[in-house]
């Protein structure tokens, strides 16, 4: 099995603030994310797939069409936005990384049919680094369906 791993980047900003927590334990917690006007980050989205390299083409994934659908699904929703005001899924929902980067797992796993066939190539793992030292993953495929994945707070956890 071989996997090809690309990379994208999309800048975005957000507030992390629990309303379950003090403002004590939110500082805490999220430290500078938890600064009231928010901040921004410039995220690194590495998406690896998995699978056979095609006879006639010689590659795994074409990457015209992997392209196609992280702009229209992952950085259509996200770049330049405030996450906590103007991605849907977070209406209810931390922005966290670890839940930004399950959401985005989500949303390319759930169009992923719509690019590529049926034993063709296959979303293996998604990645996002927040900062030098903060990255986050998830291995594929994600237990369905995905509102299971909260937990009894509300907050995603990982599959
Ligand atoms: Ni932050």
């Amino acid at each position: 099995m071989t996997s090809v791993t690309r990379v994208y980047r999309f800048s975005a900003s957000h507030r992390l603030h629990s309303a379950q927590l003090s403002d004590s334990e939110n500082a805490e917690i999220f430290g500078k994310c938890n600064n009231p006007y928010g901040h921004g980050h410039d995220y690194v989205l590495s998406v690896t797939v998995s699978g056979k390299i095609n006879n006639r083409t010689g590659v795994l994934v074409p990457l015209a069409l992997l392209d196609q659908l992280v702009d229209q699904h992952v950085l259509g929703l996200f770049a330049h936005k405030n996450v906590n005001v103007d991605v849907p899924q977070f209406a209810d929902v931390i922005p966290t990384t670890e839940n930004i980067v399950l959401v985005i797992a989500g949303l390319m796993e759930e169009h992923w049919a719509a690019y590529f066939d049926r034993g063709g190539p296959r979303l293996h793992r998604v990645h996002v680094q927040e900062t030098d030292r903060n990255g986050f993953e998830v291995l594929l495929p994600l237990a369905y369906p995905a509102k299971r994945l909260t937990d009894s707070e509300g907050s995603l956890v990982h599959a």
